[in-house]
């Protein structure tokens, strides 16, 4: 192989922690009692597709759509041809390999293999990257490598040292806000979450937002003239709570729950289902998986009625109308009123609706999602949104600076 004439003159020290059931990080996370409602009520997407085309049409192009999926040759990122499908350091040497239709991820020691295992379900639409995971009986485990889309490249799975570990557990929490629905099974003498391996709905789908649908599809096959939607339930007309709490639910960060996993319904209250969490400083939220935190301490949000759907379409991917926010400043922000950064003398109007959000909500570096890339040991971070609306002095200098 390749790899191994390239490297074949360094000595190769892997230590491998062998899943065995010395499950490391899982007494803490495990759930105490199993008893999340059952699939039965769902009637899946697809389903939704006949009578709402165009929505579902959205849907599936979306983040929310693609984040998990079962592993295969269209769903999976990253490199599988034998140049650049590997990690190596002096600790670690782990290959990304395909075999007929299958994919594994596979650990070397000495240029034998110790240690395969397949990439079954992926998780992340691969915008930032994309980990992949694996049953072994009823638990769920990460794989070593993750794909980085920033640099193209494998790089250590967060949550891993260098070490060419197996054994991180996928707890029902991670797969509540990745997901629909995963039946859980864990009893009292379970190492970790346990799962059903049929009875799951990966992506966020339509009936995470919308509640069970097979009512609702039932009434209006039976009465197709009526044009008002009966037995679902539509956020749109939730109060201000109730739509954050939706969104919140993924996008409010690490709570701890109070219930188990999968039992909160659209329209539900967090506070019924989570700890309610203690206000930390914007310093101390990371950008990634609080958008929430961020945006409940900027001041748009303390001094107006904003949800999320204020400025996002929750069907759509919007990954490539980044620039067209402004539209949404607008609405509560004149700019022909407005005194806008006092800029408007000397920069165009166009200039200024085209870097509205890259002034007042920057990238920044997350201190969750962070990678090992190949030959270094400090972790490089994803560059996510900043949802503190504010103003960034040093970045609007630095933009400014551009344009002269
Ligand atoms: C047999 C046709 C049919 C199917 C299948 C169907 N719907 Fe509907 N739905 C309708 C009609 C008709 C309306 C009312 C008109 C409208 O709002 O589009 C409606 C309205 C809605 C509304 C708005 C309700 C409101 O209170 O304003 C939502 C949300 C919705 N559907 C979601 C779904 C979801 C999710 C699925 C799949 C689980 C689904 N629908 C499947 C026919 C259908
Ligand atoms: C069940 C969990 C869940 C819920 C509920 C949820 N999201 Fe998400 N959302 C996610 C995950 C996970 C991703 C990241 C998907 C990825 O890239 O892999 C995401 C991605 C997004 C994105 C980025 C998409 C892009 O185009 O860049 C936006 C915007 C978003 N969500 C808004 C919302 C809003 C608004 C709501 C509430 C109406 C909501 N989400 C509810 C889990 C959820
Ligand atoms: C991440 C959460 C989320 C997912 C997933 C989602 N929706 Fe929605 N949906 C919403 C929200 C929020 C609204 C209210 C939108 C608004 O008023 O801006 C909505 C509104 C609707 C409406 C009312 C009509 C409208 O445009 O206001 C229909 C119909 C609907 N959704 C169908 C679907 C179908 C079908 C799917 C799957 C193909 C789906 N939704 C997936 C969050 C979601
Ligand atoms: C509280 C909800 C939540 C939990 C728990 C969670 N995630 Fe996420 N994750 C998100 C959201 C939301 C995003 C996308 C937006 C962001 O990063 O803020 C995301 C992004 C990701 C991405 C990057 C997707 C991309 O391409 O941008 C990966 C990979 C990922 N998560 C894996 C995991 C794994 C593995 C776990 C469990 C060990 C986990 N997440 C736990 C909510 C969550
Ligand atoms: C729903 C209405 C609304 C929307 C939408 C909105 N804002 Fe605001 N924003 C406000 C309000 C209200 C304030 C507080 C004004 C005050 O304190 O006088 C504010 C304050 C601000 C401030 C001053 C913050 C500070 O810390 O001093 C900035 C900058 C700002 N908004 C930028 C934006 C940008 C950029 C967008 C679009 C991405 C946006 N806003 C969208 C309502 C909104
Ligand atoms: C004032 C407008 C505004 C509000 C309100 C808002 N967002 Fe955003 N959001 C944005 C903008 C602008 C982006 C950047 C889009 C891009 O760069 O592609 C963004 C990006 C995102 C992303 C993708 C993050 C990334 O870095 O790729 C997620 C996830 C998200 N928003 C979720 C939410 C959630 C959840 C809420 C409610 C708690 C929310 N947003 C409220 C404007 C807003
Ligand atoms: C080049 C960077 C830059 C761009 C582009 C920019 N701003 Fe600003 N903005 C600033 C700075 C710096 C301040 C604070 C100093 C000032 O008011 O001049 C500010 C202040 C503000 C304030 C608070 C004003 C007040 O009177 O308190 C709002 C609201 C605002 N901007 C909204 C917007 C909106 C909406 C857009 C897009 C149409 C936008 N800004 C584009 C840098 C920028």
């Amino acid at each position: 192989m390749l790899f191994f004439r390239k490297y074949h003159a360094v000595a190769v020290v892997i230590t491998i922690t062998i899943m065995g059931l010395s499950l490391n990080n899982c007494s803490q996370n495990k759930s105490a009692v199993a008893n999340n409602p059952g699939p039965e009520k769902f009637a899946g997407s697809q389903a939704c597709a006949r009578c709402h085309k165009d929505i579902y049409g959205q849907h599936v192009q979306s983040f929310h759509h693609l984040t998990t999926a079962l592993a295969n040759a269209q769903t999976l990122k990253g490199n599988f041809d034998s140049a650049n499908n590997f990690f190596f350091n002096d600790h670690l040497f782990i290959a990304a390999e395909k075999k007929q239709d299958s994919f594994y991820q596979t650990a070397y020691l000495y240029g034998a293999p110790k240690l395969s295992r397949p990439f079954n379900i992926v998780m992340g639409s691969g915008k930032r990257g994309q980990t992949s995971i694996y049953w072994f009986g009823n638990y769920l485990f990460q794989l070593p490598l993750t794909y980085f889309t920033e640099t193209n490249e494998w790089t250590v799975s967060p949550g891993y040292s260098r070490k060419a570990d197996f054994n991180r557990s996928i707890t029902s929490r991670c797969l509540e806000c990745h997901s629909t629905y995963f039946q859980e099974i864990t009893t009292k003498s379970s190492k970790a979450d346990e799962f059903s391996k049929s009875n799951f709905v990966l992506g966020v789908e339509c009936e995470k937002c919308h509640g069970p649908g097979i009512e609702h599809i039932a009434f209006h096959e039976k009465n197709p003239n009526e044009k008002i939607g009966h037995a679902i339930v539509n956020p749109a007309k939730f109060s201000r709570i109730q739509s954050l709490d939706l969104c919140r639910l993924c996008h409010g960060g690490a709570l701890n729950k109070t219930r188990p996993s999968f039992s909160f319904e659209a329209g539900n209250k967090l506070v019924d289902y989570f700890q309610e969490d203690t206000a930390k400083p914007v310093s101390q939220i990371d950008v990634h998986g609080n958008q929430y935190g961020m945006l409940a301490a900027s001041k748009c949000f303390q001094n107006s009625e904003m949800t999320c759907i204020t400025c996002h379409d929750a069907h759509k991917n919007e990954s490539k109308q980044a620039m067209q926010f402004y539209v949404k400043c607008e609405t509560c922000h004149k700019s022909s009123s407005h005194n806008i950064c006092k800029l408007t003398e000397t920069v165009k109007q166009n200039f200024l609706n085209a870097n509205c959000i890259n002034c007042h909500m920057p990238e920044q570096a997350s201190k969750a999602i962070m990678v090992i890339r190949q030959g270094e040991t400090i972790p490089t971070s994803a560059h996510m949104r900043s949802h503190y609306i504010s103003v960034y002095k040093d970045i609007s200098d630095q933009i400014l600076r551009t344009k002269k």
